[in-house]
């Protein structure tokens, strides 16, 4: 199918502890995107920093970092037609003060650190974070409801 993409997503340690993960796969899920890959663990240092590192010379990287290694995260890969940007949508703009209720982030968070989820935001950083949380590859099927969901 014509511009099928996937998207890295992640769970940050402060949806987990408030138990959002269920809702949160729901609403990807609803939307027609294909789940591809899932995991949970606690990122060690060196994952999160190659993770962030486009961000290390920020004032806010440190705190960052100590955030998404201070507990679980769910990774996850989701598949569909521009599903960076359709994510990116579901997710919301990165200050939950900011975001539109119906976000995720909109919905749940009121701080830019504590921001529930990571999204990626491009194909090349796409491509990088699902082989970073990924090693072994994804879950290739196929979601028969895609004949439903596409024209
Ligand atoms: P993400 O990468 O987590 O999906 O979020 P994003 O694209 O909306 O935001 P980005 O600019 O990539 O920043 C990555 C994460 O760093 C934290 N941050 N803190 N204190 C600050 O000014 C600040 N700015 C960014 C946020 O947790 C953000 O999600
Ligand atoms: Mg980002």
């Amino acid at each position: 199918m014509a511009d099928m993409q996937t998207t890295y997503i992640m769970i940050k340690p402060d949806g987990v502890q408030r138990g959002l993960v269920g809702e949160i796969i729901n609403r990807f899920e609803r939307k027609g995107l294909r789940m591809v890959g899932l995991r949970q663990l606690t990122p060690s240092m060196e994952l999160a920093e190659t993770h962030y590192a486009v961000h290390s010379e920020r004032p806010f990287y440190s705190g960052l970092i100590e955030f998404i290694t201070s507990g679980p995260v769910v990774a996850m890969a989701w598949t569909g037609v521009d599903a960076i940007s359709v994510a990116r949508n579901i997710i919301g703009p990165t200050n939950g003060r900011d975001a539109a209720p119906g976000t995720i982030r909109g919905d749940w968070a009121m701080d830019i650190g504590h921001n529930i989820i990571h999204g990626s935001d491009g194909e090349d950083t796409a491509s990088f974070e699902l082989g970073l949380w990924f090693p072994d590859g994804l879950c290739d099927w196929v979601l028969d409801a895609e004949s439903q969901i596409y024209e």
